[in-house]
């Protein structure tokens, strides 16, 4: 009998993934790009969560934490991935084309959930890189916007050109048939660049600490009372904007216990 042909071959997909076909990629700049893929019917998730996401690599599962950035209820799924070049990951993933398989964990898990949020009127969403994936899941719940009267997109890049999403949420999303209306008037989006020249410029951080962010948007101080917080960004970020609201009376929330700000620990650098 004949050899099987290579393609027979293909490393079986592993009990703990599905293998999601590749529909389109869209690459931002030299550093980041984002991707779509089929979404098995089986796979339930809740916006702000993360699944390990990846390929087969010699015969194994390669993966990394992903934040979703499609909604819940979108068919498809989407991510924002960095691309690092000697990345064990991202140096393979950032080459994958259309009608490619990707690994999607089964169990998506994550804190950047809106019950772990006690009630308030704004929702922050702060976010650097491609952190800002989580929120562009969040940003079209919306049950996010029954549960607050404000919800502001902080996203802090270093060059204009690394704002993914920038043109889709102020024009496409206003002009969304069903989630347009709804967000009118309670999406802010507040970017910022710090490498170069942008109407908002500066890290979130000194935005945030100045007071400057509050009273571009026409927001009272932040403060525990009324705002709540999600963070989701580099280790430097999460952990600079953590000590500014723990100083001022912020309280971690958690999957056990919700509090008035959450942070992603779970985020892919190479
Ligand atoms: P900066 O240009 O001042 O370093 P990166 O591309 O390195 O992930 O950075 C993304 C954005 O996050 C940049 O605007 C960067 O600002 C900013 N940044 C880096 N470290 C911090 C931090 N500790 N707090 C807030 N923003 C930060």
């Amino acid at each position: 009998m004949d050899a099987l042909p290579l393609a027979a071959a293909k490393p079986a997909i592993p009990p703990a993934f599905f293998g999601e076909r590749v529909t389109w990629v869209h690459h931002w700049t030299d550093k980041q790009f984002s991707f779509r893929c089929t979404r098995d019917p089986a796979l339930r998730f809740v916006a702000g969560q993360f699944a390990m996401i990846g390929l087969m690599v010699d015969g194994k599962p390669l993966v990394r934490a992903y934040s979703m950035v499609s909604p819940p209820w979108d068919e498809e799924l989407e991510f924002l991935s960095i691309k690092v070049q000697n990345g064990p990951l991202t140096s393979r993933l950032q080459h994958i084309k259309a009608g490619d398989t990707v690994l999607i964990g089964k169990k998506p898990t994550g804190t950047l959930l809106i019950e772990n949020l006690l009630p308030g009127k704004t929702l922050w969403m702060v976010s650097t890189g491609t952190g800002l994936a989580p929120f562009m899941s969040l940003i079209r719940e919306p049950e996010v916007y029954e549960r607050y009267e404000h919800v502001v997109l902080m996203h802090g890049v270093r060059e204009v050109k690394e704002l993914a999403y920038h043109d889709y949420i102020g024009n496409d999303l206003p002009a969304h048939e069903f989630l347009g209306e709804m967000l009118q008037g309670k999406l802010l989006y507040y970017p910022t660049v710090t490498r170069e020249a942008f109407p908002t410029q500066g890290r979130v951080t000194t935005l945030l600490e100045s007071g400057k962010a509050c009273a571009d948007l026409g927001l009272p101080p932040l403060s525990p009372e009324h705002d709540r917080v999600m963070l989701c960004g580099s280790e430097a970020m999460n952990a600079d904007v953590k000590a500014l609201l723990e100083a001022r009376g912020f309280t971690e929330g958690s999957n056990s216990e919700p509090g008035t700000y959450v942070v992603e620990k779970a985020f892919v650098t190479k």
